[in-house]
């Protein structure tokens, strides 16, 4: 990408504003962590609180659906919301989700894809993302597996859809972060099939140019670009899609 053409600056802009009045006709109110969280989209995060002991067992309700939460896991929030609000699966789709958390969004992208495979570091957020598949009827559609980025992910499998939504740098401390994003950039390329559409959170406008700057060096594009005012709340969620430079 050379330059922030106007039609991203449009983007961002129209996205604030149709922030705003939506916001005041219509708040989904979200809580986390027992704090209101007010946000424009219409996809709504509820964390409902422990309904078992032993082990413990939470309920979290994401797009009207309710999903369990294993102890020890990442459920979804605003910026899983916005992510899916967003993002488009066509029937047939191959998808994957690095860093699947709780598997809300794989365990929605498989109602249209024929395949998702979800991925996360984390053993508890695998077995917890295979219960939910379960319990949503679509268990032989998800794959969940265990790894790093893209280690779960044989060289040949190639995806129409990938999603990212992984802790990104909001200040000075967390700035470290990007060393993860940057090997996202670096190796998305080998997975991605001939067209297809990467789905990438990394909140905060101040973000922008280093992502930019990311995608550019391994010949992606942005192609869209969506922010939300969250009010009450210290981040600015931006959703990206990009696309291989040569399928444009
Ligand atoms: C914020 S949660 C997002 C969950 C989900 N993608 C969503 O949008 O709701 C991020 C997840 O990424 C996982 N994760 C962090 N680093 C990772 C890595 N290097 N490789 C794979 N997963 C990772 C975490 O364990 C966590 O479950």
């Amino acid at each position: 990408m050379k330059g922030i053409s106007m039609r991203h600056i449009y983007c961002v802009i129209i996205g604030i504003l149709a922030a705003v009045p939506t916001a005041f006709a219509a708040t989904p109110q979200w809580v986390i962590d027992g704090l209101l969280i007010e946000h424009p989209g219409r996809i709504q995060v509820e964390y409902l609180g422990q309904f078992q002991q032993d082990p413990p067992r939470y309920r979290v309700n994401f797009n009207g659906r309710a999903f369990t939460m294993f102890e020890g896991t990442i459920g979804p929030d605003f910026h899983s919301a916005q992510l899916w609000e967003h993002a488009k699966i066509n029937p047939g789709d191959r998808v994957l989700e690095v860093g699947t958390g709780i598997g809300c969004l794989s365990i929605f992208a498989a109602e249209t894809a024929s395949k998702v495979v979800a991925t996360d570091i984390e053993p508890i957020a695998v077995e917890n993302t295979k219960f939910n598949a379960e319990q949503h009827g679509v268990g032989h559609i998800v794959d969940a597996r265990q790894g790093d980025l893209f280690g779960p992910i044989s060289p040949n499998e190639q995806f129409d859809v990938i999603f990212f939504n992984i802790i990104y740098p909001y200040n000075q401390e967390t700035l470290h972060f990007w060393r993860l994003h940057e090997r996202f950039f670096a190796e998305v390329g080998q997975f991605l099939a001939k067209g297809g559409r990467i789905y990438y959170q990394a909140g905060y406008f101040d973000n922008l140019g280093h992502i930019r700057e990311m995608a550019s060096a391994n010949n992606f594009e942005i192609m869209e670009m969506n922010m939300w005012a969250v009010l009450r709340y210290h981040r600015q969620p931006m959703v990206f899609m990009l696309q291989r430079q040569s399928d444009i």
